[in-house]
């Protein structure tokens, strides 16, 4: 999203151009959309803005084409719709249409309408509402469902029944979360109830599209909200089951335990708190997904949850990959999910140098954000606590800038490489070459052996021997 601010004179020559063109081929032009919604809640407006033309959106392209410079024209005759970028601008122009999902298809129907039907079939009051460019009527907004009312009560409430909005596309109903959260606006009670009955139409969404949204909510300022209304509107259930199971507490003896999904969702807080980037909220979301899964009463101790980041990490990836995030994104998370328990184990008094440089090297690049999402992780409601364990991480990064500073371990790479293991002592690729890389990167990482070149290969030499037993090459 271009959340770049644009001063109000260049939108003004922007809509004075385009209603230019618009008077000449006889098709009224308004702006639409979360352009005319900001500009009516006071927000900074970024550089995205919709268009509906009354008429044929493709010939409109066209002539825009000719009379302006635009750049990157795309369009989608069977949608009626194109876009374009021009002095910065991102537009998107469509034709007034009705669009719906039919009630077995993946694919959205569209038909030519007039203004009214084209604002009468979006998603939300909110956004139901035209800005007239002309320039008899400049500013004129077109508001048939009172959506600057409810911009005053804060509300976010469907045009048309909720059935209808959306069963045109039930994407909306997490759209309505979305804005709700990133607005602090309540859902009205009647689009409220529609969302909670029809949570189950999201089955007929792509993930790509369920994804997409569910990540503009976490990226909201306290993220907590929105998925706290997923949980209850049912529609969490529908893409992510495994959160859902992560609810409730169970009391035995005088042990209980923390509600692994209420916890969860103080850690993404945190951690957005923090400015986190959407991956890392994604490890936060992760980080104790295996609690349900691992979680055993043991005599005398209590609830223990062993190996949760292990099976965390498994779940995680499965989870991402059946929602189609990249791969880059599963291997970070994962990567987290399964070592947000290790800073803490190191916070002891006695921590060795070696158990630092494990931590430093496994974590590489992500060392920061481990990092964040440790301190994000500690939600205790006891002050005493919180401050005990805030200082003892506190410690722990004292104690790791010392044996970086003297290691340089960050990014670590053993110095000897394997083309020079294998000019040195004579093999072929193979195996061999591996098996000596991986006992000089222990030995280092052990404090055995300095992380240089010459002591490494002194190293290896000394020992080779010892790597090269049992060799089947
Ligand atoms: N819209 C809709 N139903 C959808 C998606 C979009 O009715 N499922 C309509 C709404 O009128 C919306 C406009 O299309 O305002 C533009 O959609 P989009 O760019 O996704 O959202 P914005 O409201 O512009 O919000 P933002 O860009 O701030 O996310």
């Amino acid at each position: 999203m271009n959340t770049e601010l644009i001063p109000s004179e260049k939108i003004d020559q922007l809509f004075r151009e385009l209603n230019q063109l618009a008077q000449q081929l006889g098709m009224p032009i308004y702006a639409v959309g979360g352009y005319v919604r900001d500009r009516l809640l006071g927000l900074p407006v970024g550089g995205e803005i919709d268009f509906v033309i009354v008429g044929d959106a493709m010939r409109f392209a066209r002539a825009l084409e000719d009379a302006l410079p635009v750049r990157q024209m795309v369009t989608y005759p069977r949608f009626g719709t194109f876009m374009t970028r021009y002095k910065g601008f991102n537009l998107e122009f469509v034709n007034a249409r009705s669009e719906s999902y039919q009630s077995d298809s993946r694919n959205p129907k569209t038909e030519q309408a007039d203004l009214e039907t084209d604002l009468s079939r979006r998603d939300f009051t909110i956004n139901a509402m035209a800005l007239d460019i002309s320039e008899e009527h400049f500013g004129r907004i077109i508001d048939r469902y009172n959506g600057q009312e409810d911009l005053k009560q804060r509300l976010i409430r469907t045009p048309l029944e909720p059935k209808t909005t959306f069963y045109d596309d039930p994407l909306r109903m997490m759209r309505a979360i979305r804005f709700a959260t990133r607005f602090g606006f309540d859902i009205a009670a009647d689009t409220w109830a529609g969302i909670r009955e029809h949570a189950d139409r999201l089955a007929i969404i792509t993930v790509e599209r369920i994804q997409d949204e569910f990540n503009k909510i976490l990226m909201t300022e306290k993220p907590s909200v929105g998925l706290n209304l997923l949980d209850q509107a049912g529609l969490l259930r529908q893409f992510l089951p495994e959160a859902e199971s992560m609810k409730g507490v169970e009391q035995r003896k005088d042990f209980h335990h923390k509600d692994v999904f209420y916890h969860t969702l103080e850690v993404i807080d945190n951690v957005a708190r923090s400015g986190g980037r959407l991956e890392l909220r994604l490890a936060a979301l992760f980080h104790d997904i295996a609690k349900p899964r691992t979680k055993r009463f043991e005599e005398g101790t209590g609830w223990t949850f062993h190996g949760h980041e292990v099976v965390g990490e498994r779940m995680s990836k499965a989870i991402m990959r059946k929602l189609k995030y990249s791969n880059e994104a599963i291997a970070f998370v994962a990567k987290l999910v399964r070592m947000h328990l290790r800073p803490m184990a190191l916070v002891s008094d006695e921590v060795t140098d070696a158990a630092i440089r494990r931590l430093l090297f496994l974590s590489g690049n992500d060392f920061h954000e481990l990092m964040l999402l440790c301190r994000a992780d500690i939600t205790s409601k006891n002050p005493k606590r919180v401050k005990k364990y805030i200082g003892n991480y506190d410690r722990l990064m004292l104690k790791i800038e010392e044996v970086e500073e003297r290691d340089r371990l960050r990014n670590f790479q053993p110095p000897v490489d394997g083309r020079e293991i294998m000019e040195v002592f004579k093999i072929k690729p193979g195996k061999m070459i591996g098996r000596a890389k991986k006992f000089l990167e222990e030995a280092i990482l052990d404090g055995i052996v300095p992380n240089e070149h010459d002591a490494c290969l002194a190293y290896l030499k000394e020992n080779w021997e010892r790597i090269s037993e049992n060799d089947e090459q």
